[in-house]
């Protein structure tokens, strides 16, 4: 995705962008998963929401943010702060399942542990609630 400028949206949006805006205000709902770099939101995801501000899409669109390392608190706490700015709805329980470091096949036994599945059909079906009473 071309780095935000805001002399490039109106009919100069870039089609990738395009795709973007579409896909999110199509959704019911958004889920955010991302790594922190540097105590920071990795540079991607930040230029992705940047394209989202100035429209419609984000305006009270569900969010939920999910994380896969324990240590990183000042990405998420920064995150949340940047998609309540843009209006989003942030759904205030975080699911976080900690998979630092592990290997691909690691990740996936963890993931079929009974309580980490109860934990993660226990908050789609929290977040799809949160959806439905909006
Ligand atoms: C350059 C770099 C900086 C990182 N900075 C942080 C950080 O500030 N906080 C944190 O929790 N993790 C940090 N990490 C860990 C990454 O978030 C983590 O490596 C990434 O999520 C991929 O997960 P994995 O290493 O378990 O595969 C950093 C990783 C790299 C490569």
């Amino acid at each position: 995705m071309p780095i935000f400028n805001p002399d490039d949206e109106g009919e100069r949006t870039p089609p990738e962008v395009a795709r973007l805006i579409e896909a999110v205000t199509r959704a019911d709902g958004v889920i955010v998963s991302c790594p922190e770099y540097a105590h920071g939101v990795p540079g991607g995801l930040k230029n992705a929401l940047d394209w989202l501000v100035s429209r419609d899409a984000a305006v009270g669109k569900p969010a939920m943010l999910v994380h896969a390392s324990p240590r990183s608190l000042y990405a998420r706490a920064a995150l949340a702060e940047v998609m309540r700015t843009m209006s989003f709805a942030l759904y205030e329980e975080t699911l976080e399942i900690a998979l630092l470091g592990k290997k691909p096949a690691e990740v996936e036994t963890i993931l079929a542990e009974d309580a980490n599945r109860r934990a993660m059909r226990g908050a789609i079906e929290a977040f799809a609630g949160f959806i439905r009473v909006r």
